[in-house]
């Protein structure tokens, strides 16, 4: 397999508004960062990928821009940016800058000038349709629930926005369009950025004619006319061959709705589109047939087939990211793990189960102390328009019980992820001296990245040791991974292959002691506890293991 320094990079993602305030306003911001930096570095992560922090109304806190060379007030200044990139690039550390050009903010001059007339130059740079038969355009619902179609009385036309309705799309079928997009980028480049994550980049070809989801509901889910649309790869193929081909990027694409067959072209071994994606396949383990407020008990066997499916489709064309956290998801370890008894324990394993698989992990910020997800009793005390959309949709025009619906928050909500970082146990978490825009989790005094840090015994301490483990081992990164024992509901293990090496990795994803025997044709003799989330003593013989609960072994046989 060709190497790479992004094969071999793991990424740690930044969430700005919530990441470290150095102006005492409530919001994070670079200056915030930028007295982080030596805490990423000790962390060991090689790439940061930054949340957008562009000029943006903040509807989507930020995956709505008004000016993609700018940089939001409450954030900072471009020559705080500036400072950000050489004190990473100092450290050894690269940056990667969100890429959200699906859709822009309505408040972006482009989309002003659009809505303006029907023949203004920048008209086609959004998606217009006058109404059909009185309704909209077509039944397509947003992802942020209600309609896709926004109604403009200026001209009399509706704009498709599949996110908030400040949030138009752009037409990624205007070759000028397009040319802007890729000029801004190579202006990113220029500045010396290392890459980009790219915003649901998979939805920017819609289906020819724009055709309703069948069904003859007036409002329906339109995914298969907008996810890995006609054009995509055309798209990111032009993208590639004007921009990304002339720097040493990594790129990772967000698609939801990809298949490991369309992961293959986004992320082909050629390189001709991008390096990798982000799949959603195994998000979506406990969510029901109405989407993700459905709440489904998840199953480790569904996991195991999704993880499975993709570590081998990808194995000899494509590449992997590996993600079990983002600002878009819950907690992980409130997710998969174990929240309260457990917590570190499980945390830990979780962090081994991902970091041993073959791809480029990514880190989201205070998943490296084990932070959890959060329970606010207020609906008012969620900021997240995706939640406080559903929730007018659900309760207030709909007939769900408010309880049902917090039910799912605590669950699923996207806040879980954003509450403040956890610094240390004085107020606010250290987060800042203001008050937080997003209430901190009370569980701060216990969860917080000084005390993670003095501690040997530590989540982040362990994080440390995985991620230095991937720059010692080739077959970390590059191994052939198999799974083993796939029926067993407790224990998830593979194997990793590379020459005559052997990686066996355990992980036990119950709180209960199970007995685990390694399939006989693994030759378990000669060897080496790599890394454990117990104080286990290596041994000779592993033909058979007692594991504790949640642990995690790691084993390197040759
Ligand atoms: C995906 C982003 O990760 C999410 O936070 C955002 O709301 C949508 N795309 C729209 O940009």
């Amino acid at each position: 397999m060709e190497k790479a320094w992004w094969k071999e990079s793991v990424v740690y993602q930044i969430y700005p508004r919530s990441f470290n305030d150095s102006n005492g306003d409530g919001i994070g911001d670079i200056k915030g960062i930028i007295e982080k930096l030596d805490y990423l570095k000790q962390l060991g992560v090689d790439v940061i990928w930054l949340s957008p922090v562009y000029k943006s109304p903040n509807d989507d806190n930020g995956y709505d821009i008004s000016d993609y060379q700018a940089i939001m007030d409450e954030f900072g200044t471009m020559d705080d940016w500036d400072e950000l990139l050489e004190g990473l690039h100092s450290r050894g550390m690269k940056l990667m800058m969100d890429l959200v050009v699906n859709h822009s903010s309505d408040e972006h001059k482009w989309f002003i000038e659009s809505r303006k007339s029907k023949d203004n130059p920048y008209r086609d740079y959004y998606i217009w349709r006058p109404g059909k038969d009185g309704i909209e355009p077509n039944n397509w619902t947003s992802i942020f629930s209600g309609s896709a179609w926004e109604y403009d009385e200026i001209t009399d036309e509706y704009y498709l926005h599949l996110f908030s309705k400040k949030q138009p799309d752009l037409n990624w079928e205007n070759p000028t369009l397009r040319q802007e997009i890729y000029d801004m980028m190579t202006w990113w480049l220029d500045k010396g950025i290392d890459g980009f994550r790219m915003d649901v980049i998979n939805l920017i070809s819609k289906a020819e004619g724009l055709p309703s989801a069948p069904g003859g509901k007036r409002y329906d889910w339109g995914g298969d006319f907008f996810m890995n649309g006609p054009r995509v790869h055309e798209y990111l193929q032009e993208m590639n061959r004007e921009v990304l081909s002339k720097y040493d990027t990594i790129t990772v694409g967000e698609c939801p709705g990809a298949s490991t067959e369309d992961a293959k072209k986004y992320a082909n071994k050629e390189g001709t589109e991008l390096n990798m994606i982000f799949t959603f396949e195994h998000m979506d383990i406990d969510s029901g047939p109405e989407g993700k407020w459905d709440l489904k008990p998840w199953q480790l066997s569904d996991l195991k087939d999704v993880m499975t499916k993709w570590q081998k489709g990808l194995e000899d064309d494509g590449w992997n990211s590996l993600y079990l956290n983002n600002h878009d998801q819950p907690r992980v370890v409130s997710r998969f793990g174990n929240d309260t008894e457990y917590r570190v324990e499980s945390a830990k394993m979780l962090g081994t189960f991902l970091h041993m698989m073959q791809g480029t992990p990514y880190i989201y910020q205070g998943e490296e102390i084990g932070m959890t997800n959060v329970r606010f009793d207020s609906l008012d005390d969620y900021n997240d328009i995706e939640i406080h959309n559903m929730y007018r949709e659900k309760v207030i025009e709909g007939n769900e019980g408010h309880d049902k619906v917090m039910e799912s928050i605590y669950v699923k909500g996207r806040d879980n992820a954003r509450t403040p970082m956890q610094w240390d146990d004085s107020k606010n978490a250290g987060f800042t001296t203001g008050t937080p825009w997003l209430k901190v989790n009370p569980n701060y005094k216990e969860i917080n990245a000084k005390s993670a840090v003095e501690n040997p015994d530590s989540i982040f301490s362990y994080y440390q040791k995985l991620i230095k483990l991937r720059k010692e081992h080739d077959i970390i990164v590059y191994g052939t991974y198999d799974l083993i024992d796939e029926e067993n509901e407790q224990i998830y293990a593979y194997t990793r292959t590379l020459g005559d090496k052997t990686l066996v990795v355990i992980c036990n994803f119950t709180e209960n002691k199970t007995e685990f025997e390694l399939p006989t044709n693994i030759n378990y003799h000669s060897n080496h506890l790599l890394i454990s989330n117990y104080n286990r003593e290596d041994s000779k013989d592993i033909s058979s293991i007692e594991l504790k609960p949640y642990e995690a072994l790691v084993y390197l046989l040759k």
